[in-house]
């Protein structure tokens, strides 16, 4: 039986780190609330440095088919999943593949747009290409530039404090050993589109809300896209009701873990390890409480990099390849949940 395998991967992070501290100096909050809150003790912003969200994915996705031990001519098709893309289009997909020097396979290349879910949505779409003998070699890459849109004044600290830069990417291959993708969940419920999102410059025109709120005029042909009110009512940052994000994020991360592992067969002792979406450390947290997972079946490294939404698991996976914490035949679940709402669990023999 074919399946598909994560056969090479890599992550790639900014170099420029931004602390609390350094928050703290230019807005109104303070290392210890956030630590608190969210775990978060640093994290990595591009924004300045000449990087974007395919610039990164790009250095990532060198070193992910470095590990493969392919040529980039050998990739045949590209999924990029961000929230975060450099245009509003086209899609980094397309930027990507220019990035590579890789436009002259003229391979096809495709957007997911899923926030924090992105990279595990990518792996399911990767998975069935591979599956049914599409494609052999997909690059899927997670990446975000939070930093280039954030409000860094105090009106926006709850949610510009949570979130960083980064890139992950992996090589998925098919494979006829027992090994790889086992089974894939995916969900949604767009009921609570507006509970986490970016909602403007969009295509909206107030539909969805409140026309007032966004300061449409009555001239058919002003401008909806964007509003002086947008810009000056910040309605142009990232919008989280956080307490409401937390309380349903604990329920559909174990519920779809579960999933997964009900499916193949599977319980949580038979676990090497679970690599949740980094979203919040609080959140991990409680998932390993309900799960009842040890300190080692659970990977943590938001403290270093905030909350990078696509390119969180990928980077995570790679951080604990090099760590030597998954081997082959470890039994690795990844997990994901975010704005949508979306969420989703790969689970896999590496
Ligand atoms: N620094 C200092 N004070 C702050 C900050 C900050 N960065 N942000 C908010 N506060 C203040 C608020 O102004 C408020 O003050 P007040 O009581 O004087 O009005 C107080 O802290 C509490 O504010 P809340 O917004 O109610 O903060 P809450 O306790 O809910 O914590 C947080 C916010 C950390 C976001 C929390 O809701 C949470 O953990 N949510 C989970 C959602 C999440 O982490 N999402 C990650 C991204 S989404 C994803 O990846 C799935």
């Amino acid at each position: 039986m074919t399946r598909s395998r994560i056969a090479g991967i890599g992550h790639y992070v900014p170099e420029r780190v931004v602390t609390n501290q350094h928050l703290e100096e230019i807005m109104d909050t303070a290392d210890e609330w956030i630590i608190e809150r969210t775990g978060i003790r640093e994290r990595r912003f591009g924004v300045r440095t000449k990087e974007t969200t395919t610039t990164m994915g790009a250095r990532a996705a060198e070193k992910a088919i470095e590990d493969a031990g392919i040529n980039k001519d050998d990739i045949d098709f590209i999924i990029f999943a961000t929230l975060s893309p450099d245009y509003f289009f086209p899609g980094c997909g397309v930027l990507l593949q220019r990035e590579l020097g890789v436009t002259q396979t003229e391979i096809g290349a495709l957007d997911i747009r899923n926030q924090c879910s992105g990279f595990i949505y990518g792996l399911s779409v990767a998975d069935q290409f591979v599956k049914t003998g599409m494609y052999k070699n997909i690059l899927l890459v997670g990446a975000e530039m939070h930093s280039m849109g954030l409000d860094f004044t105090s009106r926006g600290r709850n949610v510009s404090v949570i979130f960083g830069d980064g890139a992950g990417a992996v090589i998925i291959q098919p494979t006829e050993e027992d090994r790889g993708i086992l089974t894939s969940h995916l969900h949604s419920d767009g009921s609570y589109a507006e509970e986490l999102c970016f909602i403007s410059p969009g295509c909206h025109g107030g539909y969805h809300g409140e026309v007032e709120k966004y300061g449409f005029s009555d001239s058919e042909w002003d401008s909806i896209f964007i509003t002086q009110k947008m810009l000056d009512d910040a309605l142009i940052y990232p919008h989280m009701n956080g307490k409401f994000v937390f309380k349903v994020a604990i329920n559909k991360f174990p519920e779809v873990i579960k999933e997964a592992l009900e499916i193949t067969g599977y319980s949580i002792p038979d676990l090497k390890l679970v690599i949740p979406h980094q979203a919040n450390l609080r959140i991990s947290q409680f998932v390993q409480k309900i799960l009842r997972l040890r300190d080692d079946q659970i990977y943590n490294n938001i403290d270093r990099y905030g909350n990078t939404t696509a390119a969180s698991i990928p980077i995570a996976l790679s951080e604990a390849c090099e760590a030597g914490r998954v081997v082959n035949g470890d039994l690795i679940c990844l997990a994901a949940f975010g704005s949508g709402f979306t969420w989703g669990s790969v689970l896999l023999k590496w």
